[in-house]
C-alpha cells in the first residue's frame, strides 16, 4: 500500500473512533464509558498493544480501566514519576520512541517498545491520562497524538459532567 493510502485509511478510522466514542460517552453509564473508550482504542489500532485510562486522585495515578493481554503492577503511579507521572506533573504529551533509552521510563511489560501519554486536562487542573504501549519501536505518529489529545478532551469535559470520577476497573 502506498503511504498516501495508509494514511488516508488511518484518518478515516481515527474520525470512525472519535465518532464511536462520542457515543459512548453520550450512551453509557460511568462504569462501562470508560471501559468502552480503552476497548475502542485498543482495537481502533493494530500497534497499540496495551491501552489504559489513569485518574488523578490526590498526588496519584489509579489505573480506572484497561485493555490488553497482561494486567500492570502500576496501578497507582504517583505524580512525577515514570512517563505517566511527568506527563502529568508537566501538563504535556510525552512520547518515548524507545522505552529502553529512557532513565523515567516505568516497565510494565518486557515486549513493550515505545509509549505515548496523553493528559486529560480539565479546566484547572490534570484529572487524569491515556497511557498506550506498543510492541513496536517508534509506534506513534503526529495523527495519533491529535487523535489521542482529542479523545483526552472529550474524556475531560466527560468526567467534569460526572462531578466526580469514575471508579471502575476493567481487563480485556
Ligand atoms: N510505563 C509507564 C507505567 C505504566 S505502564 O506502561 C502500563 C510509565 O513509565 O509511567
Amino acid at each position: 500500500m502506498s503511504q498516501f493510502r495508509a494514511s488516508v485509511q488511518q484518518d478515516r478510522s481515527q474520525s470512525r473512533v472519535i465518532s464511536q466514542l462520542q457515543v459512548a460517552l453520550s450512551n453509557e453509564s460511568p462504569d462501562e464509558a470508560l471501559k468502552t473508550v480503552v476497548r475502542l482504542l485498543r482495537e481502533s489500532s493494530e500497534y497499540y498493544d496495551w491501552v489504559g485510562i489513569y485518574l488523578v486522585k490526590e498526588q496519584s495515578l489509579v489505573l480506572a480501566s484497561y485493555a490488553g493481554e497482561a494486567e500492570t503492577e502500576h496501578v497507582t503511579i504517583p505524580i512525577g514519576q515514570g512517563i505517566c507521572g511527568l506527563a502529568a506533573e508537566q501538563e504535556r504529551t510525552i512520547i518515548v520512541p524507545d522505552v529502553n533509552k529512557d532513565p523515567s521510563y516505568l516497565m510494565c511489560f518486557p515486549s513493550t517498545r515505545s509509549e505515548i501519554v496523553v493528559p486529560i486536562k480539565g479546566a484547572s487542573r490534570v484529572l487524569g491520562e491515556i497511557d498506550i504501549d506498543s510492541n513496536r519501536l517508534s509506534a506513534f505518529t503526529l495523527r495519533d497524538r491529535e487523535m489521542l489529545e482529542e479523545t483526552a478532551s472529550m474524556l475531560a469535559t466527560y468526567i467534569q459532567n460526572q462531578g466526580s470520577t469514575p471508579q471502575s476497573q476493567e481487563s480485556r
